[in-house]
This record gives structure tokens, sequence and C-alpha cells, in this order.
């Protein structure tokens, strides 16, 4: 870490949550800077306890957005993570865009093979999730018709009684309920949308 402050600025803004705000890092073309809004809330440093346990436990970071350190910014302390691009060099968008926008079916079927994907990687490895939501995962491009789903916020446990933090027994059936719900939310959501709903219903059905 250098001693000067890195500069963010609107012109590298990215995006904004309930919880923090999103920068391009200005010297890293291949990484974002988040702050959060309230830093008393901790809401990163708490996620990233949650990082270095599944670190720890040997699971690989790549459906889940690497995490690289801190950095000081002339907005406050600021969280470094890895900024997903397309093959094309284009910032990743979320799910959600593709949802509302695509209309070529081979694409959007593999966005829900990305979700499937990242589903079944979250219940096998454990891995806890506060909630499940579009805009909080990531559709990276690798190629025109094939990539993958990556989630980048919502990490963590917000049970009262974290039990599933310790008995991997619950923690899979808490990730499944965390994404049944989603899925049952957008089914509801895009009822009048049949290229969407039958898609959220299939991976609703999926064995995980
Ligand atoms: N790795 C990333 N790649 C691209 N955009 C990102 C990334 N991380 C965050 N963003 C953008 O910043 C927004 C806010 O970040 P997020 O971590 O979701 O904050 P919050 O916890 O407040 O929801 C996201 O909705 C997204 O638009
Ligand atoms: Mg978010």
């Amino acid at each position: 870490m250098g001693s000067e402050a890195l500069v963010v600025d609107e012109s590298l803004f990215l995006g904004k949550g309930s919880k923090r705000i999103c920068y391009r890092h200005p010297e890293d073309a291949s990484k974002c800077i988040k702050i959060d809004l309230n830093e008393k809330r901790k809401i990163t440093p708490k996620e990233l306890k949650y990082y270095q346990r599944y670190a720890r436990k040997g699971v690989r970071f790549d459906l889940i957005a690497p995490y690289f350190g801190e950095v000081i910014t002339n907005e406050g302390k600021g969280y470094v993570f890895s900024l997903a691009r397309d093959y094309n060099g284009e910032i990743s968008k979320d799910v959600r865009y593709y949802l509302k926008t695509c209309r070529n079916d081979e694409v959007l079927d593999d966005v829900f093979k990305g979700m499937l994907k990242l589903k079944r990687f979250m219940v096998s490895h454990g891995i806890m999730t506060t909630l499940v939501e579009h805009h909080n995962m990531i559709y990276q491009r690798i190629t025109p018709h094939n990539g993958k789903v990556i989630f980048i916020d919502g990490i963590g446990n917000n049970q009262f009684f974290p039990s599933a933090n310790y008995l991997q027994m619950h923690a899979k059936r808490v990730i499944r309920r965390k994404w049944f719900k989603f899925e049952q939310r957008l089914m509801k959501w895009n009822r009048d949308k049949p290229h969407i709903y039958e898609r959220f219903k299939a991976l609703n059905e999926a064995r995980t």
C-alpha cells in the first residue's frame, strides 16, 4: 500500500448498493474498490471473515469475486476485489441486466447454466449467503456464448443463531432455502415473461 490515498471519483463509479459504493480501481483495470457507506456497520469486514474461513478450507475463488486487501482512498477505507471483464474487455454485467435485456436463447441458457453451477458450488462447499439477488451476481462472458456466473455480494450468515457456521448439514439446508426463495421470487416477478419464468422454474427444480 502506498502512502498516498487512491483517488476515486465519479469517472470510476461502477455501482452502489444499500451498503457499499463500488469504483473501478484507478491503477488496475482488473480490480474494483468497495467502500462501506457506513464504516461502523463493518459490512465488508464481516463478509471477509467468511472469505477467510472458506480460503482456509481450500475453496477456490473462481465463482466468488476474489479479494485482494485494503487500500486508503479519498473516501475512506476501501476493499479491493477483482473486477470481472468479458472476453472483449467490457466490464461484465449483472444477471439482472441479462434477464431484462437478453433475447438470445443460447446466451440466456448459459446464464441459467451459470446460476445452477454457482448454486451447486455453494451447496457443496457450504458457502453461506445472507441473500441471493440477481443484481449481486455477475455474468462474465468468456466467449460470445459461454460464461460463468460470479457471486459479488452476500457472502455470510445472517441467521440469528448461526448454527450453520458449525454444522455442514444446516449450512446446506440454509443455502438451498436462500436459493429456493430467490427462484420463487423471480418466478413470481416474471409470471408474464415465459422465457424467464420457465428457466427459473427449471433452476428451482434442478437437483443440487
Ligand atoms: N466485482 C464487481 N464487478 C462489477 N461490478 C461490481 C462488482 N462489485 C460490485 N459491483 C457493482 O457495485 C454495486 C454495489 O456493490 P455491492 O457489493 O453489491 O454493494 P452492496 O453490498 O451495497 O449491495 C453492485 O450492485 C455492482 O453494480
Ligand atoms: Mg449488492
